[in-house]
């Protein structure tokens, strides 16, 4: 393939992308990827890598652009995975790393599958899966549902960033934003009602395991990459001072870079703004008591932290529920131990107190 040609930095608005990257298949997958679970219940690595060496080499002249980069790596990032699952190495194929490499920089995200890939970018007609098991497909469709639904929330966000206190626009975004985030909710429930740890730690994990591409090592599709990642940077942020500030600057360092471009620089944007939930609670403390716009405000600010907790907490049950079964010193798919999501959810409660103080000062905010 002549790589000089490939346009990298296609600007798609993130809806329109992910929607171009399900409908592409230019390794022809659609095709063969039915067999992939076949493959792995009776861990054929012959058969895996024979299927991987397949679509390596139908990339050359097939893929032409983002779009068409990042359905080869949904799909590869299938294939690839599945080998590492079964001990296999993937760079022992030949062409395989050059060729992730090269679809990255198409790209311009990370050269591997990612929760993008593996949900949102993922065919609802003909779903790309490891197992085949109804657990899988719900949980599939439960990430895309969530990670669908928060679009318009960071949007909305991303709007209320400069906005004052009491601007009338303010509790419409926020509330947009709340929105969003009952359905991420309601999609972590219903993963939590139905996926036993058993199944996802035993079945469904082992196919998301880090990976080394370039000599770096690169985490597999998971929930760090995404956009709570972002609610969190415009809304509730450690600031300088907080002792809280040195591990979540790392976490963003460690995880921002799995997200597309877009929202790596909607995250760019929220960085120069204060977090929105402290700087409006300061706001509203200079407005007297009883000020219906910054009551409005300040209402629809704390139904957005109920609802983000409404994530956040059984979340982190169900997390801990999974790594109890695991061996000791387990860790989730981005690499970490169930601590980081204690962390968030004790910022998320710390921001959530705040506010609910600032709306009694306030004299509104009913109590939920
Ligand atoms: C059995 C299912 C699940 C388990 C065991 C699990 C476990 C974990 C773990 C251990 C982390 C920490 C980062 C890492 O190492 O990966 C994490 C982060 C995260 N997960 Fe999950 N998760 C599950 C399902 C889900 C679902 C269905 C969603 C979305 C609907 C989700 C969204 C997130 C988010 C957004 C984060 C980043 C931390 C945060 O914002 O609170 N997870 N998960």
């Amino acid at each position: 393939m002549n790589w000089e040609n490939v346009m990298p930095g296609l600007a798609l608005p993130m809806r329109d992308l992910d929607r171009a990257v399900a409908a592409s298949d230019p390794l022809d997958a659609a095709r063969d990827a039915p067999r992939l679970p076949a493959l792995n219940r009776a861990a054929d690595i012959a058969g895996l890598t024979a299927l991987a060496r397949e679509w390596t080499s139908r990339a050359e002249g097939a893929v032409r652009d983002p779009v068409t980069a990042g359905a080869a790596l949904r799909d590869l990032g299938f294939a690839l995975a599945s080998l590492e699952r079964h001990g296999v190495d993937y760079r022992t194929l030949p062409g395989a790393e050059e060729l992730l490499l090269k679809l990255g920089a198409v790209t311009e995200e990370v050269p591997r599958d990612s929760v993008y890939t593996y949900a949102l970018r993922n065919p609802e007609t003909a779903p790309r899966s490891f197992t085949e098991l109804p657990e899988e497909e719900l949980f599939i469709r439960e990430v895309r549902t969530a990670g669908v639904a928060l679009r318009p929330a960071v949007d909305a966000l991303t709007e209320a960033l400069p906005a004052a206190v009491h601007d009338p626009s303010l509790p419409g975004l926020l509330a947009e934003a709340t929105a969003g985030f009952t359905v991420f909710a309601q999609s972590l429930l219903s993963v939590k009602r139905t996926i036993t740890p058993r199944t996802f730690s035993y079945e469904m994990r082992p196919y998301f395991p880090p990976m080394t591409v370039g000599g770096q090592v690169l985490y597999a599709p998971g929930g760090a990459q995404m956009t709570p990642l972002l609610v969190d940077v415009a809304l509730l942020r450690p600031e300088p001072g907080d002792p809280r500030e040195e591990w979540y600057e790392g976490y963003l360092r460690e995880n921002l870079p799995y997200l597309p471009a877009a929202y790596r620089d909607a995250a760019d944007a929220a960085r120069r703004h204060r977090p929105l939930l402290p700087r409006l609670v300061e706001e509203a403390g200079r407005h007297s008591p009883g000020t219906p716009a910054v009551v409005r405000t300040l209402t629809e600010l704390r139904r957005l932290t109920q609802e983000l907790l409404r994530f956040r907490l059984p979340h982190v049950q169900l997390a801990k529920a999974n790594m109890a079964i695991r061996p000791d010193g387990s860790l989730g798919s981005g690499g970490y131990t169930t601590d980081s999501l204690d962390r968030l959810a004790e910022l998320t409660l710390a921001r959530h107190r705040l506010l609910t103080d600032a709306c009694a000062a306030a004299g509104g905010g009913e109590e939920r």
